[in-house]
């Protein structure tokens, strides 16, 4: 059984050399392999849909999302800091805070849209140093393998790599694929501002639903709407000066930049949001902030954790 592995993980390093260890639970897959990409789904009516402030064909979209991601995911790390001033840190750790992988044994975890690993590294980091758990385990999933390489280049410098417990894959958060990701099969799924660039939320949210063990727990890290009136004009002007100028400095990228800025205008509020969720089968609170409510708000809205659980 471990030379088949060992076959299988040699075979695919060779057609893709950024390969990271299969996952225990999906040992006919290779580390990152790709998935046939199901067409888009029209969000609309009308056969179109948003793609930041511009009206796009559907269809187009994932193209388009893909596109950008390409382009900043040598420098999307760096520029998560700048952009955020390295918020998006506190945010991710308020996130896993909330979650607490392993605080009642090790756990099946997906990171869905996990792009460059941040999410995962600070699950698994968490359940070791707080429950020496190091069974608890995270297979990221994203649609840009570009960005899965830089996440594969990073946990190579950690003591998870070539460990059961990571796991890289190519899918799209819409069709994740029963054969795959199996129905009802893990207890957390996460995805952190990720949700706001596919083309249809629902698909998205209902393959979370599927993916997940009854009783599994749905959470979201998104940016969101602003609900501070003092915070809400100075953020609009820093997201629609700044950031863009960020991107040309840093990235010599201004319009991937401004797509993300136009973008997270775009994302439904948080009470919609919430709905959605609801919606997809999943057991939220209250439609309000808070304790009891179906959302945390983070810095005044820049930022939001929506949580579901599947019943
Ligand atoms: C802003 S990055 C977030 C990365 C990571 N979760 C983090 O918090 O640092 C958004 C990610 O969503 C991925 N993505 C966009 N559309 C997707 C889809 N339909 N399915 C899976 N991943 C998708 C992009 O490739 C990108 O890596």
């Amino acid at each position: 059984m471990q030379a088949a592995s060992r076959s299988l993980r040699t075979t695919c390093r060779r057609t893709i050399p950024s390969l990271a260890p299969a996952s225990r639970h999906n040992h006919t897959q290779p580390p990152i392999a790709s998935q046939p990409q199901p067409s888009s789904t029209d969000s609309t009516s009308s056969g179109t849909t948003h793609f930041g402030f511009r009206t796009v064909p559907a269809e187009s979209k994932e193209t388009l999302v893909r596109g950008v991601f390409d382009a900043v995911a040598p420098n999307y790390d760096l520029m998560n800091d700048a952009m955020s001033m390295g918020v998006h840190r506190l945010w991710k750790d308020d996130l896993i805070k909330l979650l607490r992988p392993g605080s009642k044994g090790p756990v099946r975890c997906m990171d869905v849209a996990g792009g460059t690993g941040d999410i995962a590294l600070r699950m698994l980091d968490w359940a070791r140093e707080n429950y020496a758990d190091r069974e608890t385990s995270v297979e990221v999933v994203d649609i840009n393998g570009e960005m899965l390489k830089e996440g594969h280049k990073r946990f190579k410098k950690t003591m998870y790599h070539n460990t059961p417990q990571i796991s890289f894959h190519e899918a799209n958060a819409q069709a994740l694929g029963e054969d795959r990701f199996p129905s009802n099969s893990y207890d957390l799924y996460t995805i952190a501002f990720g949700i706001r660039n596919v083309t249809s939320i629902p698909e998205v949210l209902k393959e979370a639903h599927r993916v997940l063990k009854p009783g599994g727990t749905f959470a979201c890290l998104e940016f969101n709407k602003v609900t501070n009136p003092v915070l809400a004009p100075l953020y609009e002007q820093y997201s629609f000066s700044v950031i863009p100028l960020l991107g040309t400095i840093l990235a010599g990228d201004r319009e991937s930049y401004q797509y993300l800025v136009e973008s997270i205008r775009r994302f439904p509020s948080q009470r919609d949001f919430a709905q959605m969720i609801s919606d997809a089968g999943f057991a939220t609170g209250g439609f309000f902030e808070g304790n009891g409510g179906a959302w945390r708000d983070l810095w005044g809205g820049i930022a939001c954790i929506h949580t579901g659980v599947k019943v």
